[in-house]
């Protein structure tokens, strides 16, 4: 039985040794917060909600927080929040300070000295401080580019290199040691974004495997959305403790609001139309949540 008092490194290291990995899934207000909730409460596993610089400056930075400590504490539940691709050492420290659990600094298209001199600055500001549940903050930081937007893809996103591009396992260790982050994003075929057509570019599993043996902390796999089911279960089993999902709960919500509103054109209360756009994202996930906690 899961509870609140469980930190989010306690929910990770809980995923590792069953061999599942927590959701993560990317909201941009409070409709998509309830569907990722709810779907995660009826399956009793734990979720990390992520919100980017762009999401939290739009559903605000301390208000988020706020809303995720009211929810934990009604429902003595271990619901988690990231602030997801944060570009500078400033947006980091301003969301620790505001009491999320943990953050990404994001500097996949800096050069290697560049991108670990500012983790490390993440990771030593981050040191000793708590989150709004009193936890310590997690200082997650990615190497290798792969894209940068959550959306619909008609092409590889450009700067993204699926051979010389991904993240080699040497560097992985170099980057851990010299920065002290707890968790690591590597580029290992994923993307940001999701094929119109088609799934993502295979993700490569025996280097996901190198990688975690080499780096030593827990691995995060961002831009889930478009990858393949059995892609997952062989990343999981390799060594991916987290996975994020964006694309595919926005396109879920999209169409959910563009069909509710063709099906009741009249219907001007939002608690109505919404109530759909809601559904389809939690159905979305739900089918993650199962896929990633071998349910
Ligand atoms: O941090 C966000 C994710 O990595 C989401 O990627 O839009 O491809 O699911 P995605
Ligand atoms: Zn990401």
């Amino acid at each position: 039985m899961y509870t609140t008092s469980m930190t989010l490194r306690e929910a990770i290291a809980d995923a590792e040794a069953k061999k599942v990995a927590i959701g993560h899934f990317n909201i941009s207000n409070i409709e998509m917060l309830w569907a990722t909730f709810h779907a995660a409460k009826r399956l009793g596993v734990p979720a990390i909600i992520g919100v980017s610089e762009g999401e939290r400056d739009f559903i605000g930075v301390k208000q988020i927080v706020a809303i995720i400590k009211s929810i934990r504490e009604e429902y003595n539940y271990p619901l988690y929040l990231n602030a997801d691709h944060t570009y500078s050492f400033e947006k980091v420290k301003e969301a620790i300070d505001a009491g999320f659990d943990s953050a990404i600094y994001d500097g996949a298209k800096l050069s290697f000295e560049e991108n670990v001199k500012v983790a490390k600055q993440c990771v030593e500001y981050a040191r000793g401080k708590v989150s709004s549940s009193g936890a310590p903050i997690l200082i997650e930081s990615e190497l290798g580019y792969i894209g940068q937007s959550s959306k619909v893809l008609d092409g590889i996103p450009e700067g993204v290199d699926l051979k010389e591009g991904l993240t080699k396992p040497e560097q992985a260790l170099q980057f851990v040691k010299e920065s002290g982050i707890d968790l690591f994003a590597p580029a290992v075929g994923n993307i940001h974004g999701m094929m119109r057509v088609g799934n993502d570019p295979d993700l490569d599993i025996p280097r996901i495997k190198e990688i975690r043996k080499e780096a030593g902390v827990p691995l995060v796999l961002h831009g889930g959305s478009g990858t393949t089911d059995s892609d997952f279960v062989k990343a999981i089993e390799a060594g991916i403790s987290i996975v994020h999902i964006s694309t595919e709960l926005r396109v879920a919500y999209v169409n959910g609001i563009k069909k509710s509103l063709q099906e009741n054109p009249e219907e001007v209360a939002p608690y109505k139309y919404m109530k759909l756009p809601v559904q389809e994202v939690e159905k979305v996930v739900e089918g993650r949540l199962k896929l990633f906690n071998k349910m």
